[in-house]
């Protein structure tokens, strides 16, 4: 991926916002969709494939094992499926970018291969533990090499693996996909034990097996499962409205809509948590799409504000993208928040605790930090919102990177956000996009 040019943006107070953002296509499900049609059995339509970075580079990934691919004028991505065993060697190393689910998806993938695979990524990637992919699939049979736990990774070049039973040690969608995706061309079957259900949309589009047992998902995939051609359609990224959904909470004047929004139940606790802290956000239209609910949302500003809340358990893994923004809401609400059982914040693309911490307690909060999460001292009744008038980094994270815009229209000086371009590994419309919103509230300058 060429790296692109440094951003800083001036994100000016704003009380009111209106509009409907221009939303990108849910990145989980793009890389999803990729991987699967790249080895079904025939050519597949992806309709309303993202040009983000992360899932750009699980196409690259495709295209150097072999697959081939176009994209028309309607942003109909068409991929050539191989089948499993029609993937090839690539000419050099795969490089996945900043994407984990890339780099993650395709180890499992391709652990099972009868060539060796070396897998890379950028500075903020090969730190993140990749053991946890690992594990599981040594326990199959496959050889894996990580680089003292982390990226780069070689996988493959072994004998077929062996389906295994496996519990999933953290609540992690990725490790989950990654031994379902190993499975599927191992001897036997494979089942993946969740004890904290995590998005499901691997096993929704290979139509997984899944017993649920108490508060457990067992999943289990048939080694050998042929994955027959067919058309999906990525729906609008719940994680990205979070984005809009914070702002409108927290302004004092707002109805912006966002249609098509992607609602898969595992997605969508950011919805239950900011309603708890007192949010107007509605819901029109459900329906399916490709095999995934949809749904337009609206959010209005609330009357009263919004007031604190106290976030842990099990639906911490289903809204763990958003805890950055959810931590802005909270420097805004009344009263105190609290964030619990949330360590795996600490091995995102940055460290998601701390520097969540750091941006906003710059930008005028009372922030404490506990090892897995975090407490967040809101405004009195009726106090002062954040102060801003700083310059805060992104931290080469994306979410932060949006995050802290959110928090800069709530504050009551101007924030500069460096390290903007961050924003577009999963949104990279999104400055137009809060520009749309926020008319005259963001002015960017390339450095
Ligand atoms: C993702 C799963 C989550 C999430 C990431 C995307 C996925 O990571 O944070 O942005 O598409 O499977 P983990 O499964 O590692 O928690």
């Amino acid at each position: 991926m060429p790296h692109p040019p440094s951003l800083s943006v001036t994100v000016h107070p704003t009380p009111a916002l209106a509009g409907r953002p221009a939303l990108p296509a849910d990145k989980s499900i793009a890389h999803r969709a990729a991987i699967v049609a790249a080895i079904s059995d025939g050519d597949c339509r992806i309709a309303g494939f993202p040009d983000a970075a992360d899932p750009q580079s699980t196409l690259a990934c495709l295209r150097a094992l072999g697959v081939a691919m176009e994209i028309d004028a309607d942003g109909v991505l068409t991929v050539h499926g191989v089948g499993l065993d029609g993937l090839r060697a690539p000419d050099g190393p795969l490089d996945c970018g900043n994407s984990g689910t890339t780099m993650r998806l395709l180890a499992g993938l391709l652990a099972g291969r009868p060539f060796e695979t070396r897998l890379t990524g950028d500075a903020s990637l090969s730190r993140r533990p990749m053991e946890r992919i690992a594990a599981p699939l040594r326990a199959m049979g496959a050889r894996v090499h990580t680089t003292d736990g982390h990226a780069p990774l070689t996988v493959g070049g072994s004998t077929a693996l062996d389906g295994i039973p496996y519990r999933l040690p953290v609540a992690s969608a990725q490790v989950k996909s990654a031994v379902l995706l190993a499975g599927l061309g191992a001897r036997g079957s494979t089942t993946v034990v969740e004890p904290t259900p995590t998005r499901d949309h691997t096993e929704r589009m290979l139509e997984l097996d899944v017993l649920h047992l108490g508060a457990e998902r067992h999943i289990t995939v048939a080694g050998g499962t042929r994955v027959r051609a067919r058309a999906y359609a990525v729906p609008r990224d719940v994680s990205a409205a979070a984005f809009f959904l914070v702002a409108g909470s927290t302004a004092e004047q707002a109805v912006i809509e966002m249609p098509g929004v992607g609602l898969n139940p595992t997605r969508t606790a950011i919805l239950d948590v900011l309603r708890a802290m007192g949010a107007r956000i509605t819901v029109h239209s459900e329906r399916e799409r490709g095999g995934e609910p949809i749904g337009d949302l609206r959010v209005e500003a609330p009357a009263a504000g919004l007031h604190g809340v106290d976030v842990a358990g099990d639906a911490v893994a289903n809204l763990i993208d958003e805890i950055p923004v959810l931590a802005v809401a909270a420097a805004c609400a009344r009263g105190t928040t609290t964030i619990r059982d949330a360590s795996e914040l600490r091995h995102k693309e940055s460290d998601r605790l701390a520097v969540t911490a750091a941006v906003l307690r710059a930008m005028g909060a009372d922030v404490a930090e506990q090892p897995d999460g975090l407490t967040i001292r809101g405004r009195a009744a009726n106090g002062p919102s954040l102060a801003g008038g700083v310059t805060v980094d992104a931290h080469g994270d994306h979410r932060i990177a949006m995050a802290a815009a959110v928090a800069a229209l709530a504050a009551r000086a101007p924030t500069t956000i460096t390290g903007a371009e961050h924003a577009a590994v999963s949104f990279p419309g999104f400055w137009d996009a809060l520009e749309s919103v926020a008319a005259g509230a963001v002015e960017r300058v390339s450095v």
